[in-house]
């Protein structure tokens, strides 16, 4: 900020939810800096810092504006809840003015505001600053803050030593400052005393403000490897990672891990995939709803975006699950004219977050729809890898019939897997799953066991995907082809043209 202001940005738009730091922080640029600093808010205008009295008719934002313009000395002007205002035309032509004639002198309009919406008309004339999450120092001095104001109190225990501190300041990596002191207070209200085990406490608090947030969400890893069935150089790919983000491999030489892209054909393991690696790496499993980022009040969702990405970073290692991508990011290119440019500006903040990250946060994205997404995505250095996931082979097939037919409590080798298999040609293992399920219904329904006829039939009355939508298989593994690693080593039999003929 400091730099912005002596560089001469005139207006600056400062998104944050935490006016008391970011005001803090200015002050002390005032200071240092040797200007004036005035505070306008819509209910007592214009004030100096450290003045009482004030002109009343500046609570107006447009004689507010004035009042800086007029303003010889170098100053900070910090605009708070000013954004409601910014849609104004009349305010819209003088924040345009102020750019102007502020350029040409030491004074700085600061616009503070949680949300950030600003008119495409001034996007020219303002400097967005995404304000930061408390550092760990910051964090530390809040911390001691509290232990002072305690320690006064015999009812309250306080057993810390340098680790004990370290971890509840790490603890609190992600949240604001006054999230933080709520959850230290909640951790010494809760048992009377602060020590290490209130770290617990905090990332309660922390998942609760995750969920809160609405974008981030902590996902069960509840699968494991062996559920997935075929998928071999997917798998292999990813067992070798998993240690790869230890200090021993640091050590080694290797870099951490970014993440992977798996592109591919409906219901064939994608999800399924995702869940299993966070299984068996360990690794806590966020999603972050890539549609839902968008969703909120138009401007927010580069915020949005930021948070969880932050988040994401203060509770790494973890692995950061982006389903579905097509459906946030889709159409970059042509939204500068439905959304003001904000699902690229999104987006790019994204793909740079991507490979300049540094924290152990590793993404896996899943698609199965290439033609729209940005094309920049799929360039070298952005994922580690990108898997495409094609139907299943034959081979793999029986295995996902086995995995099945087991979740189900059958003992797999009481069918014929092979001419499961075979009569299942173009099933993804999602309808493998349903064709199990269906068969189970009938033969319940039935009263008695399921029985190979049962899946057979099962299998004959399923119109599989791929003979519906062959054009757009066909199109994903042309454009895969040469362009991402093929997740499974066995080639998929010709996909058939149309529906089976009976005799
Ligand atoms: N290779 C597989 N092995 C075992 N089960 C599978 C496999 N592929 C899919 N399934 C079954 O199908 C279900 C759906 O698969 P999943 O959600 O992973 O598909 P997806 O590739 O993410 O599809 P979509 O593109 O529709 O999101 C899984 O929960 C699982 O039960
Ligand atoms: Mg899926």
């Amino acid at each position: 900020m400091d730099v912005l202001i002596r560089a001469r940005y005139s207006i600056l738009y400062v998104v944050s939810w935490e006016e008391d730091r970011v005001e803090r922080s200015l002050r002390e640029i005032a200071r240092k800096r040797d200007k004036q600093m005035f505070t306008w808010t819509i209910t007592r205008g214009m004030i100096q810092e450290g003045e009482q009295k004030n002109d009343p008719s500046t609570s107006d934002p447009l004689r507010a504006l004035d009042f800086a313009m007029e303003h010889k000395d170098p100053a900070l002007f910090v605009l708070r809840d000013f954004d409601p205002f910014l849609d104004d035309p009349t305010v819209e032509r003088k924040l345009r003015d102020v750019s102007r004639s502020f350029r040409a002198s030491y004074k700085t309009l600061i616009i503070v505001s949680p949300v950030m919406c600003i008119p495409p008309h001034l996007e020219k004339d303002i400097t967005v600053i995404d304000y930061p999450l408390p550092s760990q120092e910051e964090l530390g001095t809040l911390l001691q803050g509290i232990v002072d104001q305690v320690s006064a109190n015999p009812n309250i225990r306080i057993e810390l030593d340098e680790e004990g501190r370290e971890l509840l300041v790490k603890a609190a990596l992600g949240l604001t400052a006054s999230e933080a002191e709520d959850a230290y207070a909640k951790a010494v209200v809760l048992n009377g005393a602060l020590d290490a085990d209130d770290v617990e406490v905090v990332l309660a608090e922390k998942e609760q403000i995750i969920r809160k947030s609405g974008i981030l969400e902590f996902h069960p890893a509840d699968e494991r490897f062996s559920s997935i069935g075929g998928l071999d150089c997917l798998k292999d790919w990813l067992s070798k990672r998993g240690k790869a983000f230890s200090e021993s491999a640091r050590q080694f030489g290797l870099p951490q891990p970014r993440g992977v892209l798996l592109l591919g054909v409906q219901g064939c393991g994608k999800s399924l995939s995702a869940k299993a690696v966070a299984g068996l790496w360990h690794l806590p499993l966020l999603r972050l709803d890539v549609g839902s980022v968008f969703s909120g009040v138009v401007g927010s969702s580069e915020q949005n975006m930021r948070r969880a990405m932050r988040l994401s970073e203060s509770i790494s290692p973890c692995i950061l699950w982006l389903d579905e991508l097509e459906k946030g990011f889709s159409g970059t290119q042509s939204s500068s004219f439905s959304d003001a440019g904000t699902t690229s500006r999104v987006f790019g903040s994204f793909v740079t977050w991507l490979q300049e990250k540094t924290e152990p946060v590793f993404v896996i994205a899943t698609a199965n729809d290439i033609t729209t997404l940005p094309p920049e995505l799929m360039r070298k250095g952005r994922f580690d890898e990108i898997f495409f996931i094609d139907l299943p082979s034959a081979p793999e097939r029986e295995e996902i019939f086995r995995i099945h037919l087991a979740k189900r409590k059958r003992d797999p080798d009481g069918f014929d897997l092979a001419a499961l298999a075979e009569a299942s040609v173009g099933f993804s293992g999602s309808e493998i799953e349903q064709a199990v399920i269906s068969a189970l219904y009938d033969a319940f329904d039935a009263g008695r066991e399921v029985t190979q006829a049962d899946l057979l039939a099962a299998i004959q009355d399923t119109v599989p995907l791929s003979e519906t939508r062959r054009e757009d298989i066909e199109a994903l593994r042309e454009w895969a082809n040469d362009r991402a690693r093929p997740a499974s080593v066995h080639a998929v039999e010709e996909l058939r043209t149309g529906r089976r003929i009976e005799f």
